[in-house]
């Protein structure tokens, strides 16, 4: 199986850039952001306190979380109900980055992922991908952007969708989440020794994409 992990910080573009990516191969895309982000609405549903790391290490054991592909489209499904549509808010991008701190989150997303990397040809994006997740990966790529200009992407987005956004606000929990995803003791967001680094801040969506593709050709030549 030929599997390509995407790695970066918050708001570098890897979901939009890996869903291209993984159109133009022919391969599923897996956005595992999206998996810590479905466990983190059902421990916020469950009440759980941010702070608890016990009570967050129980309650993420009643949560099963799987995937489907509709359509080159990646479903998350919580306990059998589909939860896309609700995993994108600030409120649950906060607690997904504070969850996925615990070992036992970790360890019940971790198992599936791998098997996914082993039945199919896959582009996945996340934080510890290739460090972790699939060390064996045969493409690996850091994508990063400057953090003013990951702000700016996702103020953007949201003002493009109706929604009210303060650009400041929005850099300051860029920077809290980088933060927290780059210190934490499992699985820290890192370039792997052996993944591109690809600097998006002046680049073009299509200029990504592009690069990627040459740099998976050049590496499964
Ligand atoms: O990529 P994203 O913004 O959807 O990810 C949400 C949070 O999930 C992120 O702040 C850290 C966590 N995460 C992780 O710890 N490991 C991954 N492979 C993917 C995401």
């Amino acid at each position: 199986m030929i599997n390509i992990a995407i790695d970066g910080p918050a708001g570098a573009g890897k979901s939009t850039i890996a869903r291209r990516v993984a159109e133009q191969m022919g391969y599923i895309y897996v956005d595992t952001g999206a998996m810590y982000r479905a466990m983190a609405l059902y421990l916020l549903r469950s009440g759980v306190d941010a702070g608890d790391m016990d009570a967050i290490s129980a309650r993420c054991r009643e949560a099963d979380i799987t995937l489907t592909h509709e359509n080159g489209e990646q479903n998350v499904l919580l306990n059998g109900e589909n939860v896309n549509g609700l995993i994108r808010t600030p409120e649950v991008s906060q607690m997904a980055s504070i969850s996925s701190v615990n070992g036992d989150v970790r360890a019940r997303l971790t198992d599936l992922q791998r098997k996914l990397g082993r039945e199919q040809n896959v582009v996945m994006d996340g934080r510890d991908i290739g460090t972790v997740i699939l060390p064996d990966a045969q493409v690996k790529i850091y994508l990063t952007a400057q953090t003013r200009v990951r702000a700016q992407r996702r103020y953007l987005e949201m003002i493009q969708k109706g929604e009210t956004a303060d650009l400041d606000q929005i850099e300051q929990e860029i920077i809290e989440r980088d933060y927290r995803d780059m210190h934490r003791e499992i699985a820290p967001l890192k370039q792997a020794e052996d993944a591109v680094l690809v600097d998006t801040s002046e680049m073009t969506i299509e200029e990504v994409t592009d690069r990627i593709l040459a740099i998976i050709r050049e590496k499964t030549a």
